[in-house]
Order: C-alpha cells, then sequence, then structure tokens
C-alpha cells in the first residue's frame, strides 16, 4: 500500500539555540514524520542551530549575503517553512510566495502573550509575572500579523509550581518540541489543511 501521506521538502528557520530543530531532526529519524529537513536557514550566521544543521547533514543558508533567500529556497526545492526559534519578521514576498505554508512555534497559549516583543524569556517573564496557572506551547500559521494565523495545535501545562520564569521556560520548550513534531505529522496525514504550493510562483 503506497504512503498516501504528503511528503514535504521543508526548510527550518532558526536565530538561536535550535532546540526545536534539534526535537525536528531527532523525530525525523525516529520516525514521528516522513518529510525531509532539507534547509536550515537563520539570520544569525552564530546560530547554534546552524551547528546542529551541520552535525545532521542538513545544508545551511545564512540571510544577507549575496543570494537573496527567494533563491536558496528554489534551490533547494523548498516546498514548506517552519520557524522554530526565528526572531525576525517574515517578508511580504516570502508570505506571498509560502502563505499557508509556513508554520511558527510559540512558547505560549497564543492569542495570550504573543504579539510583537513577546519572545523568548519576555514570555515566561510575563505568564510569571501575572500568576498563571497555565502556560504551554502553540503551533500556528505564519500570517502578516505577528503570532496571529490561525492555530494549528496547543499543548498546555500547569504551572502552579513553578518557582521561577526559566522554570517555566524549560517546563515549556519540552512542550514546543512535542508540538512540532505532532503538527508537522498532522499535516502530512492531511489533518490540517496546507495551501496548494505552485513552485514557481
Ligand atoms: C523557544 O522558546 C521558541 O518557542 C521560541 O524561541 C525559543 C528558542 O527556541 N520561538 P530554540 O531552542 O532556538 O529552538
Amino acid at each position: 500500500m503506497p504512503d498516501s501521506r504528503l511528503r514535504l521538502r521543508i526548510a527550518v528557520f532558526v536565530s538561536g539555540g535550535g532546540t526545536n530543530l534539534q526535537a525536528l531532526i531527532d523525530g525525523k529519524r525516529e520516525g514521528a514524520f516522513q518529510s525531509d529537513l532539507a534547509l536550515v536557514v537563520s539570520n544569525k550566521p552564530e546560530a547554534y542551530g546552524l551547528e546542529r544543521a551541520r552535525q545532521a547533514g542538513i545544508p545551511t543558508f545564512v540571510e544577507g549575503g549575496d543570494k537573496s533567500l527567494i533563491q536558496a529556497l528554489e534551490d533547494h526545492e523548498i516546498d514548506f517553512i517552519v520557524l522554530a526559534g526565528y526572531l525576525k519578521i517574515i517578508g511580504q514576498d516570502l508570505l506571498e510566495k509560502y502563505q499557508g505554508r509556513i508554520i511558527n512555534i510559540h512558547p505560549s497559549l497564543l492569542p495570550a502573550y504573543g504579539g510583537m516583543g513577546m519572545y523568548g524569556l519576555r514570555v515566561h517573564e510575563a505568564v510569571f509575572k501575572n500568576g498563571e496557572d497555565f502556560s504551554g506551547a502553540t503551533v500556528h500559521f505564519v500570517t502578516e500579523e505577528v503570532d496571529g494565523g490561525h492555530i494549528i495545535l496547543q499543548l498546555k501545562t500547569n504551572i502552579r509550581k513553578a518557582s521561577s520564569p526559566e522554570a517555566i521556560q524549560k517546563q515549556v520548550l519540552r512542550l514546543e518540541h512535542v508540538a512540532l513534531k505532532l503538527a508537522l505529522s498532522l499535516i502530512e496525514e492531511e489533518d490540517i489543511e496546507i495551501r496548494t504550493f505552485v513552485r514557481n510562483r
């Protein structure tokens, strides 16, 4: 029985340590999804996520060089983008070409604690300061509105026992890793609908 699941060629965009990227690398190896991690992009040449890609044998591309990002994506026949700790706003040209095929992982239960300026530890500091009982991870489609796209899935956790923003961050990061792999698996099974991709668009 041929496998009817979608097989995507994914570019993962990182800006920092890349633990979400590592979760995808490990998940692919464990069979959590079948799509190919075909390129890792970063806006920061020093991002450790690029080193993780190199260790996994995945091609990398650092923005800002001579070649345009779009050209690099086309050269690697990318048809899906995962933002994983990527701290730059997606340009209009990229959005037009890939909207409906770009997802992001955010470390809160959106729409709470989302939007411009809400990223990394800042999210957990705000959650901790407000004494929230719960937090979690959200995977959503990327649109021009920061953290505003349609929500694909959320994983929620009780943080009453967390004694600091760092403790919340650690608890939520584990959920992010699971959520991202699960979202890709649902997309491959087409339980989550994505836009039809026109390569030369
Ligand atoms: C994580 O909190 C992620 O949700 C956010 O960036 C942080 C770092 O992610 N988008 P990573 O360890 O670089 O994957």
